[in-house]
């Protein structure tokens, strides 16, 4: 796995496995915080105090970690279950320069729990923050209404059609509950309309820098 700087100055990491960034080049953390936690987890919370968040690749943490700090202090509990078939090494996310990034005192510390977590059980990693990282590729998925919330962040269309398209769509559709949303930093067309024929209704929003469109699609 290769470390790379972004714009906003924050790592990612490129894929041996697929050639892909695991983040947007333009900036990682400023990806993720436009189109997970402002798009996605904010609205909910402004509603709901409790949460069940999906994430459709776990990858370098950094989505579970800026979802802990959104919430950290605040009245709200969640519940986070995260697929990743083909985990970083503990090495690779100690190297991660999120912490310092975040100027938050404890990301270190989070960061370092999310991934040493065991797989497979929900782990406490702060008194209002369940992880259950399942080491499963994501065709596995098999929950049925139980997410309020999906972060949709496999790799792009062009790597990994199969999970764009109608089939693992209506998977999504099927684990969320009634009125649950979608967020994902992916606008191509052919994803939308898949969205729509699995039963979503489907709103295109500004992206983070480099990306004119992003995702959001709530469960009808
Ligand atoms: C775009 S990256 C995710 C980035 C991640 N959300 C983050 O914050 O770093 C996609 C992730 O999906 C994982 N992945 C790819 N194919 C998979 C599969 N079939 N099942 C489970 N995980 C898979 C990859 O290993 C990678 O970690």
């Amino acid at each position: 796995m290769k470390k790379q700087a972004t714009a906003d100055g924050s790592d990612t990491l490129i894929s041996d496995l697929f050639g892909e960034s695991y983040h947007s080049k333009h900036g990682a953390i400023t990806e993720s915080n436009h189109v997970f936690i402002q798009a996605g987890l904010l609205p909910f919370l402004e509603k709901n105090t409790k949460i069940k968040i999906l994430e459709i690749g776990f990858g370098t943490g950094l989505n579970a970690l800026l979802t802990i700090l959104a919430t950290e202090g605040a009245n709200s509990g969640v519940h986070y279950v995260a697929y990743e078939y083909y985990p970083i090494t503990a090495k690779e996310a100690s190297l991660l320069n999120y912490p310092t990034h975040l100027q938050y005192p404890q990301s270190a510390a989070f960061l370092s729990s999310i991934h040493e977590s065991e797989w497979s059980v929900p782990i406490n990693i702060t008194p209002n923050f369940v992880l259950e990282k399942r080491q499963e590729t994501f065709e596995d998925l098999s929950d049925v209404e139980s997410y309020d919330l999906i972060y949709m962040d496999a790799f792009a269309p062009t790597a990994q059609p199969s999970y764009w398209e109608v089939p693992f769509v209506t998977q999504l559709a099927i684990s969320l509950k009634p009125g649950g949303v979608l967020v994902t930093y992916c606008a191509k067309g052919s994803f939308k309309r898949a969205l729509k024929e699995a039963g979503f209704d489907v709103e295109g929003l500004p992206g983070p820098p480099g990306k004119r469109e992003m995702t959001r699609a709530q469960k009808r």
